[in-house]
C-alpha cells in the first residue's frame, strides 16, 4: 500500500497539461488504468485493515473514538446527505497517504544536508548543546526541544519553503472574490506558493538554501507572507505532522549520524515540488560516536 501511494504521490505532482485541460485526458488512457489499479488496491486494503467491521458495528449513540468514526458517523447518522462514504474513504486515504509527503519531504533535507555540509554541522551543534547531560553524555531529542533549536527549525522550514508547489488546485463551490477579483462559482483557482515563495521580492536570494533567513534575535520567526500550507478551513490537514515528524526523525538522524554522499550522484534538490520517485539519492550515514543516554 505505502508503495502504490508513492506512485500515486509522484504521478498527481507531475503537473500534467491534462490536469488543466481536461480534453487532454484521452491521451492518458493507460496511464489513468494504471492510477485507477494502485487506487482500487489502496481502497482494498483500507477496507480490509482499517475499516473492517466499524462500518456496521458504529450505532448513532456511539461517540466516535477517532478519524475513522467521526467519518463512519457522519455518513451513517450525519445531516449532510451529500457526504457519500465514497468521499469519507478519499478523506481518510489522503491522511493515509501523507506518508508520502513526510518521507519525500525528508529525503530532500538529507539531499540539502550533503550539499551543505557546514548546515549540518550547525544543527549538530545545536542539538548537542540542548541535549547534553554533562560528563560527556547526551539525551534523546524530544519534540519539546523545538523551540530551543532555532536553526534546526530554519533548515526544516527553508526545506518547506524550496519545495513548495505551484500546483494546489481548488475549484470555487460558490460566487465569491478575492482582493476585488471577481470569481465565478466552479472556477479553478491555483494557490500559487511557488511564486509566493520564491519571489524576488519577498526573500533575499530565493534560490540559496539559507535557514538563518528564518531567524530574527536568535529566535525563529515565519514571515507572514510565507503559506506553505495554505491556510482557513481548508488548509492542509497534516502540517503538524510534517514539522514535528520532520524534526522528530532529522534531529534523531544528525544526532547519531553525520550524513554524506554514498557515491558521485548529483544531490541537487529540483524546487518547486515534493515529488520524488520510488527509488531517489542515497546517503551513506557515519555514526557520530557520542554516547546518547536514552
Ligand atoms: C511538506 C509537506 C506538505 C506540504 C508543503 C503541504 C501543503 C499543502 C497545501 C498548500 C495544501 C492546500 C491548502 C489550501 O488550499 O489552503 C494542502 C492540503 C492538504 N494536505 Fe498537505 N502538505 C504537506 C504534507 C501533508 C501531509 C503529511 C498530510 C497528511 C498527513 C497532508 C494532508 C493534506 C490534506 C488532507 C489536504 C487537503 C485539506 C482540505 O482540502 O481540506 N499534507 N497541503
Amino acid at each position: 500500500m505505502v508503495e502504490n501511494l508513492d506512485e500515486i504521490f509522484y504521478e498527481i505532482n507531475q503537473g500534467y497539461a491534462a490536469d488543466f485541460l481536461p480534453f487532454l485526458l484521452p491521451f492518458h488512457t493507460n496511464h489513468l488504468e494504471k492510477m485507477n489499479k494502485l487506487a482500487r488496491e489502496v481502497r482494498k486494503f483500507v477496507l480490509e485493515y482499517i475499516i473492517e467491521d466499524r462500518y456496521e458495528a458504529l450505532i448513532a449513540e456511539d461517540e466516535p473514538q477517532d478519524y475513522v468514526e467521526c467519518l463512519i458517523k457522519e455518513v451513517r447518522y450525519g445531516e449532510d446527505s451529500d457526504f457519500s462514504w465514497n468521499t469519507a474513504l478519499f478523506a481518510l486515504e489522503d491522511v493515509i497517504g501523507g506518508h508520502c509527503a513526510i518521507t519525500n519531504f525528508l529525503v530532500k533535507v538529507l539531499a540539502y544536508l550533503v550539499k551543505e555540509p557546514q548546515i549540518q554541522k550547525k544543527i549538530q551543534e545545536e542539538i548537542d548543546a540542548v541535549t547534553y547531560l554533562g560528563d560527556k553524555k547526551w539525551r534523546g531529542v524530544a519534540i519539546s526541544d523545538r523551540n530551543k533549536m532555532p536553526f534546526t527549525e530554519g533548515t526544516i522550514f527553508e526545506a518547506i519553503r524550496m519545495i513548495a508547489s505551484a500546483i494546489v488546485p481548488r475549484v470555487s463551490n460558490q460566487d465569491s472574490s478575492v482582493n476585488g477579483y471577481r470569481i465565478k462559482k466552479d472556477t479553478l483557482i491555483f494557490l500559487d506558493n511557488y511564486d509566493l515563495s520564491m519571489s524576488e521580492e519577498l526573500w533575499d536570494e530565493p534560490h540559496k538554501f539559507k535557514p538563518d533567513r528564518f531567524i530574527v534575535n536568535g529566535h525563529f520567526v515565519k514571515p507572514n507572507h510565507f503559506l506553505p500550507f495554505g491556510g482557513g478551513r481548508r488548509g492542509c490537514m497534516g502540517y503538524k505532522m510534517v514539522q514535528l515528524v520532520g524534526f522528530g526523525m532529522l534531529t534523531n538522524i544528525m544526532q547519531h549520524f553525520t550524513v554524506l554522499p554514498a557515491n558521485f550522484e548529483d544531490y541537487t534538490v529540483p524546487v518547486g515540488s515534493l515529488a520524488l520517485p520510488f527509488d531517489t539519492y542515497s546517503f551513506n550515514f557515519v555514526k557520530r560516536g557520542i554516547d546518547i543516554v536514552i
